[in-house]
């Protein structure tokens, strides 16, 4: 084999939430560590039309929502479709394609497998079958990813023996070689700033901090914005479950400023939580850190990934605990196997490093996923059960994960309440295996905060388009919305009653669900309400309300059964009044069985037979009538 067979390994990767990055960097990382050189780039900094120059290439590509691909693949994906690319296109191309998906949702690894599959298309060979790595697997991604890769090294090996100089199975031990980390801190003199810069006291506008913190994190994706559109203010908070019954799902109401902010119904509300400030500082004590030091986080090469704008070392300093409360999630739990393999490098107490080393051996893995992710032991955590472990600052901003924005679909109208927007959010908590008591970091910071004292407390947000269209007032429609699911529904009624002058607004029928009648029925009234004399969901309109209790007999009854006892009026709103169906809530089955439904009553009552009835519902997807919003 000449120079040329030492071409790098290309690894192209489009991510939406940074996890296909870390799963591309780890399968680059695995490479170089064999001896394998390779570039690492996203698609969206990858010129497709280069495509046919490569010899070796592997994609991770994530699938988001319902089936979307990330936006970093769109502009690529599209390349790929272009209906003049030659069927040989991409003869002498070898590929490999692994997928992030999750499979509680339906189109399970959707873009994964389209991009094999067009791949193939184009003459590319595939040399190791894809391999499609899923959250709900008890390690994640990683569950497939480590075998996937295993066979890749040897697939490759065969092919091209020089990727790997010493075989395709040698890996040098972790103490001997350390990948350098990719940032670098720089630290600024406070005297200098003040003389010079004003950013000390420009530091102070929230906007600007968040700006600043975020755009400079090694996880800021190109298309995130860091500049929050809104801060909120919280005006209510109130449970809409019994006090003891197990839940808490609470509505809160916020009212917005700028006033210029506007949203439509079904969209979705991104909201930056804060950290608990003890926390914050725990983690900055155990790691050494000074919190009044004024740092910028810089790329330490160019001309990779990594490099936009704002990180190229013109971002302006920022006082270093503001940092690591507006970008680094000191509680997020279970870190990726990369934390604990450079801890071990770090750790200098032998039977840490020892137990270190082990965790991230093949014979550790088992232990380490009951230690690490059964546990959800957070990053403060296990780095105060390694306390010889100094990591030093740039390897921790790389590290630890960023401090993520939490959606949530809305649940109000603007039309019924302008400069206001509502939410329904489950305050998460569950116990681990130890019985140790945990909290989801947004729920219960919000559940947490009172209208009447919280005066001072602003919430960063950012408004967004979600999957949930909002509806012309005409259209009639079919809402299926169990437990937190009827949150857009209530702003759908909403925006409807604020209109509703006429009572001639399109038939409305509603599927609601929860555990108990007396436990958890969310806004039974607003419901019940809207049932009644002439309401928007009454039968009276042609519409219907219909609610599913699933605890409160033996056998569970879901919102589907109520659905199939409606057989009939949900098939004449579909083919008669041309009706769209809107499903939101707990990805968890729950829209695969809705799905299931709406084709067994299209079947029985249509006279079809249901692959009949399964190409109709294909049709209402295309034609925007049958949308699905869900979330874990
Ligand atoms: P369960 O918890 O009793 O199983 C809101 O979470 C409601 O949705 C609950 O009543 C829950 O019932 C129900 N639910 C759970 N899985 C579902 C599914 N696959 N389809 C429809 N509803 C479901």
């Amino acid at each position: 084999m000449g120079e040329k067979s030492r071409k790098p390994l290309l690894v192209l990767y489009a991510s939406q939430t940074g996890n296909a990055l870390d799963a591309a960097e780890r399968v680059g990382r695995e490479a170089e560590r064999r001896g394998c050189p390779v570039i690492l780039s996203s698609m969206d900094e990858f010129d497709a039309n280069s495509l046919t120059l490569e010899k070796t290439v592997i994609f991770v590509v994530s699938t988001t929502g319902q089936g979307d691909a990330p936006d970093a693949m769109k502009v690529f994906w599209k390349y790929l479709l272009q209906k003049n690319l030659p069927k040989s296109w991409l003869e002498g191309v070898h590929y490999a394609v692994f997928g992030l998906g999750d499979s509680g949702y339906q189109k399970f690894n959707f873009v994964a497998k389209k991009l094999d599959r067009r791949l193939h298309d184009l003459g590319a060979s595939a040399i190791v079958e894809r391999g499609l790595g899923d959250d709900q697997h008890p390690s994640g991604y990683e569950g497939a990813l480590d075998p996937w890769m295993t066979s890749l090294w040897r697939v490759l090996y065969q092919i091209n023996p020089t990727f790997f100089p010493h075989g395709p199975d040698y890996i040098p031990p972790t103490s001997q070689l350390l990948d350098q980390p990719k940032y670098q801190i720089v630290y600024h003199e406070l005297g200098l700033l003040q003389a010079g810069l004003s950013v000390v006291s420009d530091s102070k506008s929230p906007a600007m901090e968040i700006e600043r913190a975020r755009s400079m994190s090694p996880a800021k994706l190109s298309y995130d914005k860091s500049t929050p559109d809104a801060f909120l203010k919280m005006v209510r908070n109130e449970p809409l479950t019994r006090k003891g019954c197990g839940r808490d799902v609470r509505h809160f109401e916020f009212e917005f400023f700028p006033s210029t902010i506007s949203y439509d119904v079904g969209d979705v509300l991104e909201v930056l939580p804060s950290q608990n400030p003890d926390l914050v500082d725990a983690f900055i004590q155990r790691c050494n850190l000074d919190p009044e030091a004024f740092i910028t986080v810089c790329p330490k090469q160019r001309g990779s990934h990594l490099v936009d704008g704002s990180k190229s070392g013109q971002a302006l300093p920022i006082n270093l605990k503001k940092y690591v409360e507006l970008a680094m999630d000191v509680t997020s739990a279970s870190p990726r196997r990369y934390f604990f393999e450079v801890m071990s490098y770090f750790a200098t107490a032998e039977h840490e490093k020892e137990r270190l080393e082990y965790f991230v051996s093949p014979e550790g893995r088992d232990d380490l996923y009951q230690y690490n992710q059964k546990e959800r032991r957070t990053v403060l955590e296990v780095l105060e059960d390694f306390p010889s472990v100094q990591m030093p600052f740039e390897w921790l901003v790389e590290l630890v994960p960023p401090l993520r924005k939490r959606a949530f679909s809305i649940a109000s109208s603007p039309s019924a309440h302008p400069n206001q927007v509502h939410l329904t959010v489950s305050v998460v908590s569950w116990t681990t295996p130890f019985k140790r008591k945990r909290m989801g970091l947004c729920s219960s910071w919000l559940a947490s905060l009172d209208p009447l004292q919280a005066t001072g407390v602003t919430i960063p947000s950012w408004f967004h388009k979600g999957s949930l269209p909002a509806p012309p007032p005409s259209l009639p429609l079919i809402l299926i919305g169990p437990g937190t699911g009827c949150a857009p529904f209530r702003g759908f009624l909403a925006e409807r009653a604020a209109h509703d002058t006429s009572s001639s607004a399109a038939p409305i029928m509603f599927f609601f669900g929860c555990r108990n009648e007396g436990d958890d029925f969310l806004y039974r009234d607003l419901w019940l309400s809207h049932s009644h004399d002439g309401g928007l969901l009454s039968e009276a309109r042609g519409g219907g309300f219909y609610v599913a209790f699933s605890r409160d007999q033996p056998q569970k009854v879901y919102v589907q059964h109520k659905m199939r006892e409606q057989s009939q009026k949900i098939w004449a709103a579909l083919s008669e009044g041309g009706a769209a169906i809107y499903v939101a809530g707990s990805s968890t089955n729950m829209p695969s069985d809705v799905m299931l439904a709406v084709e067994e009553i299209i079947s029985k009552e249509g006279g079809v037979a249901r692959e009949a009835a399964a190409v109709l519902i294909r049709r209402l997807e295309r034609d925007g009538k049958y949308h699905v919003e869900a979330w874990s």
